[in-house]
C-alpha cells in the first residue's frame, strides 16, 4: 500500500531503472509526470527521442498516436501507454478507408499527415508533419497539390505560408477550438505588453490574433527568450505548468481555463506505476501497417 506521492515517485524510479525503461512526457502532461518524466516535449521532440533511446522499455506518457509512433519508430522496444483510453479526438476523425476514397478524388495529390493520426492512416501517407515543421514538410514536396489530414485548422495555416494548393481534410481539436478571439482582446486589456502565443491548431480568428503561432516546444524555448516577460498562452493549459516551471519570475497567462485535454490527463502517476509493474497496457502495430507508416514518419524526420 502507498500512501503518499513520494513513495510512488521512488516506487516508479526504481522501477524505471530495473526494467532499464525511459519515461517520454507530452507538455500536457500532469505537473507531477512531467516532474518524474527522463524527458519532456512536443510530438517531434517526443519522436526524435523515442527514435534514438537505448532503453528496452518507453513508458509513453500522452496519448495513443503518440504511443504508436514510438511503436513504429522502434518495433524492438517495449511501449507502454499507461491508459489505453488515452485517445485523440482529432486523430479519430479520419478512417484509412476515408482517406483512400478522398485520394482517389484527387487523384496525384501528395498526402500529409498531421502526427496526431492512427497508425492506418499515417500507412496510407506520403509522408507525416508536426505542428513544428509543416510548413517545412509541405514546402520539401515536389507535388503542388497537397491533401492535409486530419487537421484543418492546421492545414489552413500551412495553406497560409505555402504557395501549394491546398485541400484540408475537416478534422479538429476539441480542445484548441474552446480558444476564442474574444478571450485574447480581453486578455490584452490587461496584459497590454504580453505577447500573444497560439498554437496553429487554434481556429484562424484566433491565429490572426497572435504575435506567435508555435508548437507547444517551440512555446518553451520562445518564454526563455531575455525580451518576453509575458506571455498569453493559446493551447492546451498543461503547458503552463512547464512554462512556469522553467521561467520564474515571468507571467503566463492561459487564454481559455477551459483549453483542458482531458486524454491527456488520464496518465496518472497511479497508472505510470501499474503499467511497470505489469508491463502493460502495450502498444504495438502490426508490422505491414508499421512498415508503410514508417515511411512516412521517417520521411518527416529527414525533414527535421
Ligand atoms: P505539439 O506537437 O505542438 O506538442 O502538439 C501536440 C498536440 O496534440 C497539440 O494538441
Ligand atoms: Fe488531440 Fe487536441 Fe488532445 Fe492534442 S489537445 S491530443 S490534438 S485532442
Amino acid at each position: 500500500m502507498i500512501d503518499n506521492d513520494d513513495e510512488m515517485v521512488n516506487k516508479i524510479l526504481s522501477l524505471k531503472r530495473e526494467k532499464k525503461a525511459v519515461i517520454l512526457a507530452h507538455n500536457y502532461q500532469l505537473g507531477e509526470v512531467q516532474d518524474i518524466a527522463d524527458f519532456v516535449g512536443d510530438s517531434l521532440g517526443l519522436s526524435q527521442n523515442a527514435a534514438r533511446t537505448q532503453a528496452e522499455v518507453i513508458v509513453f506518457c500522452g496519448v495513443h498516436f503518440m504511443a504508436e509512433t514510438a511503436s513504429i519508430l522502434c518495433p524492438d522496444k517495449v511501449v507502454l501507454l499507461p491508459d489505453l483510453n488515452a485517445g485523440c479526438p482529432m486523430a479519430n476523425m479520419i478512417t484509412a478507408e476515408g482517406l483512400r476514397q478522398r485520394k482517389r478524388e484527387l487523384k496525384g495529390a501528395a498526402v500529409v499527415c498531421y502526427v496526431n493520426s492512427t497508425a492506418e492512416v499515417k500507412a496510407e501517407s506520403d509522408i507525416c508533419c508536426t505542428s513544428a515543421n509543416a510548413v517545412a514538410v509541405v514546402d520539401s514536396l515536389d507535388s503542388e497539390r497537397i491533401l492535409f489530414v486530419p487537421d484543418k485548422y492546421l492545414g489552413h495555416y500551412v495553406s497560409t505560408k505555402t504557395k501549394k494548393k491546398m485541400f484540408l481534410w475537416p478534422g479538429f481539436c476539441p480542445t484548441h477550438v474552446r480558444i476564442l478571439p474574444e478571450h485574447i482582446i480581453e486578455l490584452k486589456k490587461d496584459y497590454p505588453q504580453a505577447r500573444v502565443v497560439v498554437h496553429p491548431e487554434c481556429r484562424p480568428e484566433v491565429i490572426a490574433l497572435a504575435d506567435e503561432v508555435l508548437s507547444t516546444g517551440g512555446m518553451c524555448r520562445y518564454a526563455r527568450r531575455e525580451d518576453v516577460s509575458q506571455m498569453i498562452v493559446g493551447t492546451e493549459i498543461g503547458i503552463i505548468y512547464r512554462l512556469r516551471k522553467e521561467n520564474p519570475g515571468k507571467k503566463f497567462i492561459p487564454i481559455s481555463e477551459q483549453a483542458i485535454c482531458p486524454n491527456m490527463k488520464l496518465i496518472t502517476l497511479e497508472r505510470i506505476l501499474w503499467s511497470l509493474e505489469a508491463m502493460a497496457p502495450e502498444v504495438k502495430v502490426p508490422e505491414p501497417v508499421r512498415l508503410k507508416a514508417k515511411a512516412a514518419v521517417d520521411r518527416m524526420l529527414e525533414v527535421g
